[in-house]
Formats: C-alpha cells, structure tokens, sequence
C-alpha cells in the first residue's frame, strides 16, 4: 500500500482524490500496491467532506510523514507550489504535478532535486489535460530527432477561436461564453495572451531537446487582436486561424513561438474543434504523430496526474527518467532567419499589392484585402507591410 498526498483540493484535486477512490481496483493493478489518500492539503474548511479527517492546512504534517511517499501537487501558481514541491523531494517523497507554470520556470531545478534524491518529478498533466503526450515523447519516440512541434495547447483560445469562426460571434463575445463555461483561467490573460500555451510548448520542446528551452525567451503573441475580419479573410484563404505552440530543433538550436497561425484546411491541426488540444509532433524516423483529446477538464487532468502516482509507484526504487538538463551553451535561436509564409489582410488595392509582391490574392470585400506571401522573415514582412502601409493584419501560415 503506497500512502499518497494530495496538495490542493481545488477542480484537478477533487478529481485525483475521487479517481484514486473509484477506480481503486485498477489504479491497484496498474500500480502493483493500493494507493490510499492520507493527506489533502488546502487552506480551505471542508467540515462537511464525508473524508474531513484527511484534510489539513499544514504542509508539514506531510512532509513529516515518512509514511507518505508520493504526492500530487495540484495547487497550481508558482508560490507555494514551488516551496512546497521542493521540501517534499527534499523528503524524499516522489511528486507528480498538473502545474506548468511551476514546471517551465523552476523544472530544470526540480528535476535536478529528485534526480539527487532518487525520487521521481512527474507531469504529464501539465501539457495537454489528458491527453498521453510528454511520456510518449520521451520513451515512444526516444528513436527520434524530433524537429517539430506544433500544438493547440489552450482550449480556452481554441474555444474562442472556433466560436468565431463556426458562429461568427466576436472576440469578446466567444471569450464571454468561455468563462461562463469554466474554461477560461481565473485570470484570462494567460490564455488570451498566449502565456499558458508558452509554459506548455517550453516543457515539450525541452523533453524533446533534452535540454532547457526558457520560457521567457519564447516569442509569444496572443488572439487578442484577432478578428471577425480575420475570420472571413482565413476562410477565404480555404483555413482556419488557431493559436500555435511551435518548436523547431535544428542543428542543437531549439526555435520557438506561441502565435495565431492560418492553417489550411487540409491540415489535422485545423479540425481540433473546441476546448480539445491537438499536439503534432514530427520525428526524423516516425514522420508526423498527433495527439488529440481533452486538454483541460477535472478528469481529464486528474487522470494524467493518477497515471504519474502510479508510475511512481512502480518506479519507488528506481527513478523514472524523464526530464531535461540545463544546457552549457545557448540553445535559443532568435528566430531572425526563420521563414514563413503570411496571410496579410489590408486596405491596399489589388494593384498596389501586385506591385510589390508576386503573390495570390484570396479576398477581396468592401475594401478589405487579404493576400497570401511567399515564405519571408519578420523582418521581410514588416518591410513590406510598411511599404503597402495600409496592412492590418499579418498571421504567419504552418506548412
Ligand atoms: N486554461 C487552460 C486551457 C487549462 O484553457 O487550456 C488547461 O491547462
């Protein structure tokens, strides 16, 4: 029997603790011992929960439990989390986690701690809910150079997205409703902003270069600016607009952003719908792999970070090896060389456009332009939006 603490008994919280008490038989299959719940941390009274006695406002009843020996942290934010994750590796205990803001900004250093201690830092939940990603990526493709991730990594953008392109709502109507469902962060920000799909494709694209990729140096541009007249511009083009986690790895160098990109309609990226993510990953041997499923969600979650406690127990004695190192020389690549082909939509007439560049034009509406270029920099496109002058929009195209 492997006693297990759960910090943070918030929506994944509530869903870990009724997975590990409703699907016991086979959580204890998987794992080879029952795992039993002796511990739920949260600053909150839950005097009316039919297991109240498990619940406890003070961490150090945990971390001086030798008896407990995995523990989820689902409390999500970079504080306490990270001090609180920090001592329970310190004990010696192995923790799993749904947090991505803690994983992409203090992983390298977590990592390092259970590595030195012998215990497991597991999180497969911090990227895509559910969905099996980042344990595939680092044992089912370990044959592989991967030299492309590009993922819908947000399901609150998604669902915003797709709300203005199936129903023609606004921005800020779509992101209304999203709310009003749940999806949506406390702060929104972090969605609509691009933050969250940041943290996400920071974890992938280090898993898949073995070595850190910083967060903070990620390009990251939001759907904030998006518009009905985008919309009707993509779908012109014959596409959809969906907001990209994107990683290159060429030649030890790790390139990456997070923005709106116009993709074909031929391509599986465009038909996740909704809140779902939909992560496509391209390894020298395999070629492309797509993950798809629930990014978000109290079960979808929590079954990830159940899977990680049972993965720990089977791995008690032996760490389970999947994580990064921080890398001796910098691996970021500024991007300043990297080509893309743009949708651009503007005030231009056709001639104006033509005159600059050879291109297809494939809207044009009550003085509303849009043109599709060939693959340029950022630098090439700026140029030539500053040289048409009336551009309103420029989203880069995935190939
Ligand atoms: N706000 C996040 C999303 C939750 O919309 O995808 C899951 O990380």
């Amino acid at each position: 029997m492997a006693k297990v603490a759960i910090m943070g008994f918030g929506t994944v919280g509530s869903g870990v603790y009724e997975i590990i008490k409703d699907n016991a038989s086979r959580v204890a299959e998987n794992a080879g011992e029952a795992l039993e719940t002796k511990y739920i941390l949260d600053i909150r009274d839950f005097d009316d929960h039919p297991d109240k006695h498990l619940f406890t406002k003070d961490v150090n009843d945990i971390i001086n439990d030798s008896e407990v020996s995995i523990v989820a942290e689902v409390m999500g934010g970079l504080h306490p989390a990270y001090e609180f994750t920090k001592s329970m590796l310190m004990a010696g205990k192995s923790v799993v986690t749904s947090n991505k803001e803690l994983v992409a900004t203090y992983g390298t250093e977590l990592l390092g701690i259970a590595e030195e201690k012998n215990v497991n830092y597991l999180f497969e939940a911090s990227v895509g809910g559910g969905i099996p990603v980042l344990r595939p990526l680092s044992r089912c493709l370990a044959a592989n150079n991967i030299t492309r991730i590009a993922g819908i990594l947000n399901g609150t953008t998604n669902y915003i997205l797709y709300e203005m392109f199936t129903n023609n709502k606004s921005f800020n109507d779509a992101l209304a409703d999203a709310q009003a469902n749940g999806y949506a962060e406390r702060n929104p920000a972090a969605d609509i902003e691009g933050h969250d799909a940041c943290r996400k494709i920071a974890i992938l694209a280090s898993l898949a270069s073995g070595v850190e990729v910083d967060a903070e140096r990620i390009s990251t541009e939001g759907i904030v600016d998006i518009t009905l007249d985008d919309v009707k511009c993509a779908e012109a083009a014959g596409g959809v607009i969906k907001l990209i986690g994107y990683a290159d790895i060429a030649d030890g160098k790790v390139y990456s952003h997070v923005a709106p990109m116009f993709i074909k309609n031929d391509n599986m990226l465009s038909g996740i719908n909704g809140v779902f993510n939909g992560i496509l990953i391209t390894g020298d041997a395999v070629g492309d792999v797509m993950f798809y499923g629930a990014g978000a969600g109290k079960l979808p979650t929590a079954s990830a970070v159940v899977a990680d406690m049972v993965d720990s127990a089977i791995h008690s004695s032996r760490r389970k090896l999947i994580g990064w190192k921080k890398p001796e020389t910098d691996i970021m690549d500024d991007g300043a060389e990297k080509s893309f082909r743009y949708l651009i939509r503007c005030k231009n007439t056709e001639q104006e456009i033509m005159a600059l560049t050879n291109t297809g034009i494939v809207y044009n509406e009550n003085g509303t332009v849009a043109f599709t270029t060939e693959a340029m920099t950022a630098k090439e496109c700026t140029t030539l939006s500053d040289k048409l002058g009336k551009v309103e929009s420029a989203i880069r195209i995935l190939d």
